[in-house]
This record gives C-alpha cells, sequence and structure tokens, in this order.
C-alpha cells in the first residue's frame, strides 16, 4: 500500500456549477491538479446524481456542464484522474461487498436520512420512511465505494460531507477486520472558503436556496445578476460594513490581498453599492473570462469531453480492475482454482 497522498472527490451531477462551487472547491481542485506530487481522483458522481433527482435530461445534461467546466478551467488530466463513476462498474460492485458488513444501525444515524426522517415525523400519523428510497438510506455505502475502491486517503468535501468520511472509515474497518487490511482510512480535508460564498439573497449560495450565480453565465447575464445581489439600504457616502456581506466575501474570493484591503477603505468611505457592484462584476468576469470561451467551444464539441473521459476511466480502471479482483478473492467469490479441487 502507498503512502503519499492519494486525493479524491466526486461532484454530483444535479446542477450547474456556480462561483460558490469555483472559488470553494472547484478552483482548488484545479490547482491541485497540477501538483505532481498528488495524484488526483475527480469524478462525476453520476450513480449519486439519481439518488435524488429522476430527470434524466437533467443528470445528462449536468454531466456535460460538469465535464466541461472542469476542462475549461485547465484541469491537467496528465495528472488527474477525470471520470465519470458510472464508467467504473467495479464501484457497483464494491458497493455490494461494503453493503454486506455495513451495520444498518450505522446508516440509521447518517444526517441526510435522519433529517428525512425528522420531517416526516412532523407530519402527525405520516409514515416516517416517506419519500426515502433505498438509495437516499445506503448513499453513505455508495460514497465509501468511491473512495475506498482506489484507496484514497485524503478527500477534499464541503462541512456536510464530513459524517459520510467517518462512515467510509468505519466501513473500511469493518471490512478489514473481517477479511484482512486492504484499505486505508480515508481523512476529509475540509474547504474552509466554501461557507463563505453567500448567494443573491445572502444566503449561503446553493442549489437548493436558488440564489446561485452560475460560473459560466454569459457576460451580459452575470452583470444582471450581480446587479441582483441583495444589499442593505445605505447611501452613497454612508460607511459600510464588510463584515457579513455578500458583495465583499465574493469580491475576497477574488481578489488579492492588496485589492482586498483598498476595497474594506472604499467601504469605510462609503463607496455605492452601484459602484460596488460594477467592481466586483469587472473582478469576476476577468478571472472567468477565458474559461467561459473555452467552456462554450467545448460545449459545442462534446466528443472532446467523451474523449477525456474515456481516457480517464481507463487509467482509473488499470487501478480498480485487479483491486476488484484482490477483494473478490478476498470475499471468497473468486474461481474456483486447480489447487482448491485437488
Ligand atoms: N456526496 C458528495 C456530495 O454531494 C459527492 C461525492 C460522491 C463524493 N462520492 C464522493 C465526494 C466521494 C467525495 C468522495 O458533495
Amino acid at each position: 500500500m502507498t503512502n503519499h497522498s492519494i486525493v479524491l472527490t466526486g461532484i454530483t451531477t444535479t446542477g450547474t456549477p456556480h462561483l460558490g462551487n469555483y472559488a470553494g472547491a472547484i478552483r482548488p481542485a484545479i490547482k491541485a491538479s497540477k501538483n505532481k506530487n498528488v495524484r488526483p481522483f475527480y469524478f462525476l458522481a453520476d450513480y449519486h446524481a439519481l439518488i435524488k433527482c429522476h430527470e434524466p435530461a437533467r443528470v445528462k445534461q449536468s454531466s456535460l456542464e460538469i465535464a466541461a467546466t472542469w476542462l475549461a478551467l485547465g484541469l491537467d488530466t496528465s495528472n488527474a484522474i477525470f471520470y465519470r463513476q458510472s464508467d467504473i462498474p467495479e464501484i457497483m460492485e464494491l458497493t455490494w461487498m461494503l453493503t454486506c458488513v455495513t451495520a444498518k444501525g450505522l446508516m440509521n444515524r447518517a444526517h441526510a436520512y435522519k433529517a428525512a426522517v425528522a420531517e416526516n415525523e412532523e407530519v402527525e400519523g405520516s409514515d416516517t420512511d416517506k419519500g426515502v428510497t433505498m438509495g437516499l438510506f445506503s448513499y453513505p455505502i455508495l460514497m465509501a465505494a468511491d473512495i475506498l475502491l482506489f484507496n484514497a486517503n485524503k478527500v477534499p468535501v464541503g462541512k456536510d460531507q464530513i459524517q459520510h468520511i467517518e462512515m467510509a472509515r468505519d466501513i473500511a474497518s469493518r471490512f478489514n477486520h473481517i477479511y484482512g487490511e486492504h484499505f486505508q482510512l480515508p481523512e476529509a480535508v475540509l474547504d474552509e472558503n466554501a461557507s463563505t460564498i453567500l448567494g443573491l439573497d445572502g444566503r449561503k449560495m446553493s442549489k437548493s436556496y436558488n440564489n446561485t450565480i452560475p460560473l459560466f453565465e454569459p457576460e451580459k447575464k452575470l452583470r444582471k445578476l450581480i446587479n441582483k445581489i441583495k444589499t442593505n439600504s445605505l447611501e452613497p457616502g454612508e460607511p459600510k460594513e464588510t463584515e457579513n456581506c455578500t458583495l465583499f466575501g465574493l469580491y475576497q474570493a477574488f481578489a488579492n490581498n492588496h485589492e482586498i484591503e483598498a476595497i474594506r477603505t472604499r467601504y469605510a468611505e462609503g463607496i455605492s453599492w452601484g459602484e460596488m457592484k460594477q467592481v466586483l462584476f469587472e473582478k469576476i468576469n476577468e478571472e472567468v473570462a477565458p474559461a467561459r470561451e473555452r467552456y462554450e467551444a467545448l460545449l459545442e464539441a462534446p466528443e472532446h469531453i467523451e474523449q477525456e473521459l474515456q481516457e480517464g476511466a481507463e487509467k482509473a480502471r488499470t487501478i480498480s480492475l485487479p483491486f476488484i479482483q484482490t477483494l473478490r478473492a478476498a470475499v471468497g467469490i473468486s474461481k474456483i482454482t486447480p489447487q482448491q479441487i485437488a
């Protein structure tokens, strides 16, 4: 088993990447893809998408958009392995092996499942498992399979996913205890920036709040959305707080320290919201414009995207195929050997 860092993360294919995803997760991941000391595994979690989304067109479109986004932003696919989860059948097989050693009680404790049950309990006389599919219930096992199949030890995730990494560790330990030391125990790496990006309405930017600014919105639309960001009613010339200010938080995610300090001063001097929105638009647009062009070109030529994904899957399977054979042997479902017969 290797000791160097194997970084792995998945992106659920149900939405369009937005500025919060970009600053919190995608940008650092792209940067890491260029570091030759790590071998990152990044994948489109399309099996996960089926858990929350039963609209095939949306899952398909989202997979395309997410893949195009990562490639347009300069993901180094000579170093990072970039693939679609459903192209790696070993993930499903490992999911079953893990399902068979996972205590149901462990899954009962998963936040997402508990939240669904709690919501049902509020309705008098309703079935507490209403709307809970087995996919939702066993979601952490699928995620554990994603991670353990490549023996990843560092998993960059948002806060809401930490429990899932802990569950992956529990499941891995259980498997190791029964069948021998096959898995390393993964660790969560928290992306700190993600939580600081607020959306149009001032709540955390999230597709579930419908308050996002899509990363590759055409320029005009980007300007319009930035103009829609909610502010307080302070007039031009009145000093303004940077703390908890959606505009300032976004600016911080795109500007260098020197620029941030300069804007802090302008806040104290009473910069108008209109001007701040203009400054913010320019800052964001300057960073995303070149990638936006590549993104649009990629969407016009999806066969390039597909080819990258196929190459990624091929590389991933050079690892997952032999490993699943080892695991099959470990659990006793491998082929009958001549020694065994004799
Ligand atoms: N569940 C993660 C999310 O919703 C996505 C994901 C799926 C993932 N498999 C993973 C993240 C494995 C890290 C590792 O954000």
